[in-house]
């Protein structure tokens, strides 16, 4: 048993890690300020006496003691990322800080959730955790990207001037039930769009691939991690291999959800990277982890969980 922070616990894979974290028998505390993680993503595990919930925003400093940290707090989708750019670079860098003072004072091991979009737009294919990225630091998605980037940095140097026991993760696209259905992320857009019949928007013409990790995975793969006796082996990519277009992705959903939906395109929007799929031997060879739930397992368990939000909804109107 392990008390552990983790940022972001009311996100998507912060409340994901949350439930696997106390179901496993840990003391756990969220820490967020709900600008995109809800209550309802962690409702069930209130009132659960080993889990405390903190409205706590991490640009500001939290005092605790703690055995783990896990740093997630920071919007994921271009949307919330990009509405108040200033305030998420500051919570990447700022947040980072507070969260590696916290580990520095209580000798905590702390794990960083950074980001294939460190990567920018790679011109190798597909991106080893060697790579040091082709990333545009002037654009609309750099608060985000350079943030992260500069969040790395932090850790590496709090490791190598302070001996801080730190965890760094590369994580690509993943997916899967309590992503926001309003966030603009292609899974949680395709799936709603299917199942409410609606037109299913593809930016540019689809050819762009992306890999899609399922969240159950990519959760095992974070406490992996953060439980690996060798120290620190350097940043870790996380995500699916398979690397799928946007437009197979589009079709594969529209077909199990049964939908009557069309394809329509919108104009691609600037940075968007053209092809992105992670090497994950690093991650096969130290932590003896690889995805195992496949693409249509993940999409209906996933198409199941929007299903019933959105009856729920209309259950309440
Ligand atoms: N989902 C993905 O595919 C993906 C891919 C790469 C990296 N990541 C990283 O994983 C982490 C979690 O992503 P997610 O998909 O769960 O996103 P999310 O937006 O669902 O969760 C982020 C959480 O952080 C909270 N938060 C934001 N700013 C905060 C602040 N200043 N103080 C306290 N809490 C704050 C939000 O309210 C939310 O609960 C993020 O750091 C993200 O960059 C996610």
């Amino acid at each position: 048993m392990s008390r552990i922070i983790v940022t972001g616990g009311a996100g998507f894979i912060g409340s994901n890690l949350c439930e696997r974290l106390v179901n496993d028998g840990n003391d756990v505390i969220c820490l967020d300020n709900f600008f995109t993680g809800s209550k309802d993503n962690i409702r069930h595990l209130i009132g659960n006496s080993r889990f405390e919930l903190v409205r706590h925003d991490v640009t500001k400093e939290f005092y605790a003691e703690a055995d783990q940290i896990y740093n997630l707090a920071c919007p994921a989708s271009p949307p919330s990322y990009q509405y108040n750019p200033i305030k998420t670079i500051k919570t990447s860098v700022m947040g980072t800080i507070n969260m590696l003072g916290l580990a520095k004072r209580c000798k905590a091991r702390i794990l960083q959730a950074s980001t294939s979009e460190i990567y920018g737009d790679p011109k190798i294919h597909p991106q080893t955790e060697d790579y040091w990225g082709n990333v545009n630091p002037i654009g609309i998605r750099s608060c985000y990207d350079e943030g992260k980037r500069c969040a790395e940095t932090l850790m590496m140097d709090y490791h190598r001037q302070n001996n801080v026991d730190i965890r760094i993760v590369r994580i690509f696209n993943t997916y899967g039930p309590k992503m926001d259905k309003n966030d603009g992320r292609v899974v949680s857009n395709f799936i709603v769009q299917a199942l409410q019949n609606q037109d299913i928007t593809i930016y540019g013409d689809g050819s762009q691939t992306r890999s899609f990790c399922y969240i159950d995975d990519l959760v095992e793969a974070l406490i992996r991690m953060q439980n690996n006796k060798e120290g620190f082996i350097g940043p870790v990519n996380l995500g699916n291999p398979s690397e799928r277009s946007i437009l197979e992705f589009a079709e594969r959903i529209i077909k199990l959800t049964n939908s009557n939906s069309k394809i329509i395109h919108k104009p691609l929007p600037s940075d968007d990277p053209t092809r992105r799929r992670p090497n994950i031997s690093l991650a096969k060879e130290k932590l003896k982890w690889e995805p195992k739930i496949d693409i249509d397992e993940g999409l209906k368990r996933t198409i199941e969980y929007f299903d019933n939000l959105l009856k729920n909804e209309n259950n309440k109107e």
